[in-house]
């Protein structure tokens, strides 16, 4: 499979886009002679790249979104609405930008490293209309039901129910397939505690918090430590009104920290919170040896030993799973090679007008090179 590129200069400004163009496989072909209907449920983050991929293998998407709106819950808005996940007005992705942008289409370089969520949505609106998905997607649908056709065991195919959620109208339809891309963050996790109802202060969960008006010099309990705590807790800590708080003993918290490694220690422990917790490279690897794009490094470094140092020292970006394999992109080499121009150039706010000169170069590698072989021995030598 092999990807042409028309304009590959990474965005001197977002209408200055990346196109591709791509030839088609034997396999692709026959996709196209006879494209499988692919219903795509939803268009969050994973929705929109579903139907992406689908049309590089020559399928025939169409998306449901039962909002009027691509970016699932990075759209932000301002009311909360049950059973719809949606950041707080101030969440900032806690990924960096090189890292978390879809394999074949690297973030705009003037865009923040660690985005706010309208940057996302941005990010995302950019993806759309670059790939040109937005045709495929059927805004303000609801699938209501999805079933296996009575001919499954043969056909394969699913009957999908759909309701439009301005007329209310119902429509019965066919697929080959069903992608379900409608995220896991939806349903909020609501425990309950004794005597809770008894409470007579407001309780809220995260799905609901959008900023910290109306909490100006409240009495704050903020329960959980995961993200959406942590931000919360952080946030609200500015307005609210300061509690007698008193730390655990030193003795306490560090039986806890000891607790707490030892459990992470034997991946995964039973919690909600650690379901989708990996190692991000491993993982990769992977999912990647499946689909065959996983690099080889050996074989790069005979190749292109530039680039197989830069895949080997990271960051491990996304677009390493596209230099190799089915899907690879003729783009990530140059994606590769220019993504920390990419991450540093927004942090560039007052140019120094020179360049640092080749032999100033050359003494910092030779100085880092010294410091990590003494390292290396040090480790050697005396911890391992
Ligand atoms: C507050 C918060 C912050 C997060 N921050 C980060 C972060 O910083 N970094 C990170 O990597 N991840 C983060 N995540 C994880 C997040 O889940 C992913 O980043 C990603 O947005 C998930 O995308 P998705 O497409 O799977 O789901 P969603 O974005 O939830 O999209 C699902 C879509 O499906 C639609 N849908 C649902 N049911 C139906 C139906 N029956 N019919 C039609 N349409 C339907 C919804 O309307 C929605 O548009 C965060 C999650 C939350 C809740
Ligand atoms: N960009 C951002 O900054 C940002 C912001 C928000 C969310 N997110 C992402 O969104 C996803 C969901 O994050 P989340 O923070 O909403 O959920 P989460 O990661 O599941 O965290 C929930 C927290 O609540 C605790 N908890 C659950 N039940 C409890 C109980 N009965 N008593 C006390 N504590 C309890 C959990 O403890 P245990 O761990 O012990 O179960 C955990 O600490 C994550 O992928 C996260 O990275 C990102």
């Amino acid at each position: 499979m092999r990807y042409n590129i028309v304009k590959s200069n990474f965005y001197n400004d977002e209408t200055d886009m990346l196109t591709v163009q791509r030839e088609t496989s034997e396999n692709r072909c026959k996709n196209i002679l006879s494209p499988k209907r692919i219903a795509v449920i939803g268009v969050g983050a994973s929705g929109l790249t579903a139907i992406k991929c689908c049309l590089d293998e020559g399928l025939e998407p169409v998306c449901f979104e039962r909002t009027d709106h691509i970016g699932g819950l990075w759209y932000y808005t301002d009311s909360a609405v049950d059973g719809q996940a949606c950041v707080m007005k101030s969440t900032v992705i806690n990924t960096s930008k090189e890292m978390m942008c879809y394999s074949d289409f690297p973030i705009p370089k003037e865009y923040p490293i660690f985005m706010h969520n309208s940057y996302v949505l941005k990010y995302f609106n950019l993806y759309c209309k670059n790939f040109g998905l937005k045709k495929y997607i059927k805004f303000k649908t609801m699938v209501v039901s999805l079933r296996k056709r009575p001919d499954f065991a043969s056909s394969g195919q699913w009957d999908i129910q759909i309701r439009n959620r301005d007329s209310g109208e119902k429509q019965d339809l066919v697929f080959d397939a069903v992608m379900i891309c409608t995220g896991h963050h939806a349903e909020k996790n609501m425990p309950t505690f004794p005597s809770l109802d008894k409470f007579k202060g407001k309780v809220i969960h995260s799905n609901n918090y959008k900023d910290s008006r109306g909490y100006e010099d409240k009495r704050i309990v903020v329960v959980g430590i995961g993200n959406s705590c942590g931000d919360a807790a952080v946030e609200l800590s500015r307005v609210a009104s300061q509690g007698d708080v008193k730390l655990p003993t030193s003795q306490e918290m560090w039986d806890d920290i000891h607790f707490k490694s030892d459990a992470m220690a034997k991946r995964y422990v039973k919690s909600q919170r650690h379901t989708i917790q990996v190692d991000y490279v491993d993982y990769m690897d992977e999912i990647a040896e499946i689909g065959g794009n996983k690099p080889d490094l050996y074989a790069l470094l005979k190749k292109d030993p530039k680039l197989a140092l830069r895949c080997f020292f990271g960051a491990c970006t996304p677009y390493q799973y596209r230099l190799m394999g089915p899907n690879s992109w003729t783009g990530a080499r140059e994606a590769i090679m220019t993504q920390w121009d990419r991450t540093c150039y927004p942090l560039k706010t007052r140019p120094l007008g020179f360049e640092i000169e080749k032999s100033q170069l050359k003494f910092f590698f030779i100085y880092f090179l010294f410091i990590a072989m003494f390292a290396f021995i040090v480790h050697y030598l005396f911890m391992s």
